[in-house]
């Protein structure tokens, strides 16, 4: 294992296997004397690799074939306007709950582009939970209308925990941070995205997955570069795309699959988060949860020590000894554990057991 231990809230580490692979892209003499960073997008060699990172994919998440798979770019924070953009020629009305900072984005964004409406928050309580289906200020929806949220809040630590309570509307979801660690409704959720950098590679490609029945034709005021049907129609070929990161993409959905596929990687979700949660809760408050309980996020954990002197202590043994990225989001301070797919157990018990030593060290 390296020396450092990479915990960052994404990009974040990705496995020394994908790494390893992902060098090879760049050695000419396997590819035909042409690296994949210098191969033309239209060639047969190209596509073979545009086509497995799609293959690979439908079948980690087990995406039907009533749903596309598009890479774009942009990043997740394009979608927050493209979802809108396109979705609301269709539905009269985008409702949101607001989870956390990037569901409020999406949420603004929305009302820049149509009727958007808040459906529940978390903001005053520091988005430190899921808003109960009790607790949702609209219970009669104006339809057609789509719901939007944010399936895990990679700043404040919380995450849903299942989906059975979401009322019976369209599905649209951020799946930027949990992506490959729990399975998706595929039948309620007409449209998901997600950034690739924390569980599906490096930054630079965003995956869209959509109901094919949202890929009606284009709408020429729209922008075509905004148009989810303009890139479908051309297999996200309709321009140049991110090659090497979507050949990244499909080494480390490859490397997942072949690892035991999206339930293993549940498992070792739940098994990294319950270590640190276990140290939480067990720890007479020297680490406090920022998240409630029934909220708890198994991709980010977050906390904060007693004092802000012992906070700061704790970031800079902590980095001293190897473990990197774990300073909380500048909003809300403390620290933030991220526990994405690259990142191995072993590196998970090593911090877990330099917490459990600073707190014998530090606690009266
Ligand atoms: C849940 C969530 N949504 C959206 C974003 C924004 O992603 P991007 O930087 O790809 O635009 C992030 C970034 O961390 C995120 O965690």
């Amino acid at each position: 294992m390296n020396e450092k231990m990479n915990f960052n809230p994404g990009p974040t580490a990705l496995p020394d296997e994908v790494l390893t692979k992902a060098q090879t892209g760049l050695n000419k003499e396997l590819h035909s004397g042409i690296s994949i960073l210098e191969m033309s997008h239209r060639s047969q060699e190209y596509q073979l690799i545009h086509d497995n990172a799609k293959s690979e994919l439908r079948h980690f998440l087990a995406v039907p074939e009533s749903h596309d798979i598009l890479f774009l770019q942009g990043g997740a924070s394009l979608q927050f306007t493209m979802v809108p953009m396109n979705l609301l020629s269709k539905y009269n009305t985008a409702y949101h709950i607001v989870t956390g900072s990037w569901a409020e984005k999406a949420f603004n964004e929305s009302q820049k582009i149509g009727k958007t409406q808040l459906l529940a928050s978390s903001k005053h309580t520091t988005f430190d939970r899921i808003p109960k289906r009790s607790d949702w200020n609209v219970d009669v929806f104006n339809t057609p209308s789509y719901l939007h949220i944010t399936s895990n809040n990679t700043i404040y630590g919380t995450q849903w925990q299942d989906y059975e309570d979401l009322p019976d509307l369209p599905i649209v979801m951020d799946i930027s941070s949990d992506v490959g660690t729990k399975d998706i409704p595929w039948d309620r959720v007409t449209l998901a995205y997600a950034g690739a950098q924390k569980n599906l590679g490096a930054a630079g490609v965003t995956v869209i997955i959509i109901n094919k029945e949202l890929l009606v034709d284009h709408d020429t005021e729209r922008p075509i570069m905004l148009d989810y049907n303009a890139h479908a129609k051309k297999g996200s070929l309709h321009n140049t795309p991110p090659a090497f990161n979507i050949y990244v993409l499909g080494l480390m959905v490859q490397w997942m699959n072949q690892e035991g596929g999206l339930q293993e990687f549940e498992d070792r979700s739940n098994k990294k988060s319950e270590l640190f949660y276990r140290i939480i809760d067990q720890s007479n408050d020297f680490y406090k949860g920022h998240a409630e309980k029934s909220s708890r996020s198994k991709m980010n954990v977050t906390f904060k020590l007693p004092t802000s002197e012992l906070n700061e202590a704790f970031l800079r043994k902590a980095n001293e000894a190897g473990f990197v990225g774990i300073s909380g989001h500048r909003s809300i301070g403390g620290c933030r554990i991220s526990l994405y797919n690259g990142i191995e157990m072993e590196a998970c018990e090593k911090l877990a057991h330099f917490m459990e030593t600073f707190k014998q060290v530090h606690s009266n």
